[in-house]
């Protein structure tokens, strides 16, 4: 579903980020991707919603070349990846429930669907009692799953979490990971980048190993999960309105 061949990232200022990376991810696997700081592991995740493109190899998800992918396609792209970043990049100026709802809104999705969305998301994520918030007012746990309520919106394919984990202490950074692996058993793709060798070595999932820019590892325990028969085509993806 998701396949790097050769992959390698220079930055214009002359980083390379990535080497020379390949793999490949079925569906509904859950991966960890880690490595320490400055390894490449967020532009490994901005490759994959096409925030930037490689400087040489190849990167397909399921139908899609990311590499020729037209700048007006992107958005379809991001429909059917789900990210949540490190940073969160959550407005400061909406409440949690706008948050949520924005990337419908920038979708334009109807009105009623998307609010009906929405409720649904906050309720599987468990952030009912704090939608009413602004982010200020929020805990470092509820804005992470507010975070992931959000890259849930389009109900995409693939969730990719860049370190979900990095900022919570050890009981919500648990109960992130139950919420991730819930995400997961409902069929959806997880990639997520971590550093916590705690929550790696418990819970047994494939590990890809980041060192330099170089993959040095490809743990691929429980890679074999594949299912062909929902795909993500370009016919499964709503094409964008006119403006
Ligand atoms: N926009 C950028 N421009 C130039 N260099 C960058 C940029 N983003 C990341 N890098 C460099 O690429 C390497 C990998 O960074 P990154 O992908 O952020 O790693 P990680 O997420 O594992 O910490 C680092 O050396 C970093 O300094
Ligand atoms: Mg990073």
């Amino acid at each position: 579903m998701i396949k790097l061949e050769n992959v390698t990232k220079a930055y214009p200022t002359g980083n390379t980020a990535l080497a020379d990376v390949s793999f490949n991810i079925e569906r509904g696997e859950f991966v960890f991707l880690i490595g320490p700081s400055g390894s490449g592991k967020t532009t490994l995740f901005r490759l994959l919603i096409r925030d930037t493109v490689p400087t040489t190899g190849s990167i397909r998800i399921g139908d899609w070349d990311l590499v020729t992918l037209p700048h007006k396609k992107v958005h379809n792209l991001r429909k059917n990846i789900g990210m949540v970043f490190q940073d969160l990049k959550l407005l400061r100026d909406r409440t949690i429930y706008e948050n949520i709802m924005f990337p419908l809104e920038v979708g334009n999705m109807d009105t009623k669907e998307a609010k009906e969305r929405v409720d649904m998301i906050i309720d599987r994520v468990g952030i009912a009692d704090h939608v009413n918030k602004f982010p200020i007012q929020l805990s470092g746990g509820e804005l992470q799953r507010a975070a992931i309520a959000r890259a849930l919106a389009f109900n995409p394919e693939i969730l990719l979490a860049d370190e979900p984990t990095g900022n919570l202490d050890s009981t919500t950074s648990w109960e992130i990971m139950k919420l991730l692996q819930d995400i997961n058993a409902g069929g959806t793709t997880i990639i997520m980048a971590t550093h916590s060798a705690d929550i790696v070595n418990s819970l047994k999932k494939r590990t890809l190993v980041l060192e330099k820019g170089t993959l040095t590892r490809d743990d691929a325990r429980e890679s074999s999960k594949h299912d062909d028969s929902v795909g993500l085509e370009k016919d499964n993806i709503v094409e964008e309105t006119k403006e």
